[in-house]
């Protein structure tokens, strides 16, 4: 018999959590205690349990918020986190059978997309999610280059408490400015500033300036903590960067400037998801002073209404697509399936589904992939199916999806 799923109920928690624990087993604590901690903040309709009788032995979790597409359109996303199943039960097909329960309800809610964060890349494009934004690590030796832009405003440094007062609004504007980012819980800013502990995992405890504008409107923030190190009496610290947002792009490089500059330091390391590519190497006297590493995949995502979407985001150029997008989930058609006529005129687009004869065929994972601008749709659909109808529809398709400034995602979830 597979298991029933089904959302938890307020006694199931301690039970669900510790189910979790059994394969991230690394994050394994007390679940009676995560179960209490978390619980203000779970919803729990959203947190769904594979019960065997009444033991779980799945865990399946989302969480409503909204996606930046191009153009700075906030999308109805559905964030997946919390995907386990027990290392006694798994590959018999649990997690399709959770995947396929999540679709049908966030289609129900009306989600746009589902964005999630794969532990494994061969996970989940089987089930039509693609990488749609990228990351690596930024490390600055700072006395090796000096920042060549003027301070603009000014920086502040603020307590906690009072970052917790004016970060959620101001993150936010910044995640409106930014394709690709996501929106962020009350409850992860208390936790992100070491104002509530999660069981089994370290509080947060670090600085956090505050950049103000000419105007003296809070327009960026940089969230930091530090690695101590000597040498022979020198100080060689390490300031390991949590978050820095601009809501401009001179609040930002302002904010690495301040950082570059503060006293003990050797290195600024970023501990969040950077852009492999960042405006700072450009401003940086000795662009050699940075490295640049670990450039790999982050956010994934999975289009459930492909008009919505694409009718959503902006394009660099103007032109007409018609896209046929097979959606196949456990031998039934998933919801993005079907035919669609894009439009792009003076960099907005219209889509809908159509009659007319396609141009291109692709599988919904390499349209996800290439959604929000940051892969290539000629790379995504490389080694995944995909049919032309007209010589140079896929390069034609590629060149209206991409787009100048990649997307970022520097949240992890
Ligand atoms: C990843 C995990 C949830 C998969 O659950 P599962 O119930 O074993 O997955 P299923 O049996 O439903 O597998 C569905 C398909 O995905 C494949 N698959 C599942 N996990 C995979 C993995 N880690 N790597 C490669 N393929 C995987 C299966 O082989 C199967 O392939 P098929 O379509 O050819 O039959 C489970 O292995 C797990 O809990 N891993 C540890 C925690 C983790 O990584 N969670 C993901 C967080 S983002």
């Amino acid at each position: 018999m597979p298991p029933t799923i089904r959302p938890v109920r307020d006694e199931e928690l301690t039970s669900w959590f510790a189910a979790f624990g059994t394969a991230f087993y690394i994050w394994a604590s007390d679940p009676e205690a995560s179960a209490a901690a978390r619980r203000p903040s779970m919803d729990l309709e959203r947190t769904i349990g594979a019960f065997e009788d009444d033991a779980i032995v799945g865990t399946f979790r989302t969480f409503a918020t909204k996606l930046t597409l191009p153009g700075g359109a906030r999308v109805d996303a559905s964030a997946v986190s919390a995907v386990s199943v027990r290392p006694t039960h798994r590959r018999r097909g649990i997690l399709r059978q959770l995947i396929a329960d999540d679709v049908r309800r966030s289609v129900q809610r009306g989600d746009v997309a589902s964005v999630l964060i794969a532990a494994e890349w061969p996970i989940y494009g089987r089930f039509g999610y693609g990488p749609a934004t990228w990351q690596a690590t930024w490390t600055l030796r700072t006395r090796e280059a000096a920042l060549m832009v003027e301070p603009v405003g000014s920086v502040e440094i603020i307590d906690p408490k009072r970052a917790r007062e004016i970060l959620p609004e101001l993150y936010d504007r910044c995640a409106a400015n930014q394709p690709g980012e996501i929106g962020r819980t009350l409850a992860r800013w208390d936790n992100e500033l070491g104002l509530m502990e999660i069981p089994g995992r370290p509080a947060w405890r670090g600085a956090v300036v505050l950049h103000r504008n000419a105007a003296g409107e809070p327009d960026g923030f940089a969230r930091f903590h530090g690695d101590e190190h000597w040498v022979d009496m020198s100080p060689d610290h390490v300031l390991l960067l949590d978050d820095l947002h601009g809501v401009t792009l001179e609040a930002e490089l302002d904010l690495w400037r301040h950082l570059a500059q503060m006293d003990l330091t050797a290195t600024i390391r970023t501990e969040h998801p950077r852009r492999p590519m960042e405006p700072l190497k450009w401003v940086l006297s000795n662009p050699r002073a940075v490295q640049v590493s670990g450039h790999s995949d982050f956010l994934w995502v999975r289009i459930f209404d492909v008009a919505a979407f694409l009718g959503a985001r902006t394009y660099a150029q103007d032109g007409t697509i018609v896209l046929d997008v097979t959606d196949e989930l456990g031998g039934t058609k998933g919801p993005a399936a079907g035919r669609y006529r894009l439009d792009v005129r003076d960099g907005a687009g219209t889509c809908e589904r159509t009659e007319a004869a396609p141009d291109l065929t692709i599988d919904v994972r390499s349209l996800s992939a290439a959604s929000l601008g940051g892969t290539r749709l000629a790379d995504a659909t490389r080694s995944q199916p995909h049919q032309e109808h007209r010589t140079g529809a896929l390069a034609a398709a590629d060149a209206l999806l991409l787009t100048a400034d990649p997307p970022w995602c520097s949240t992890w979830f």
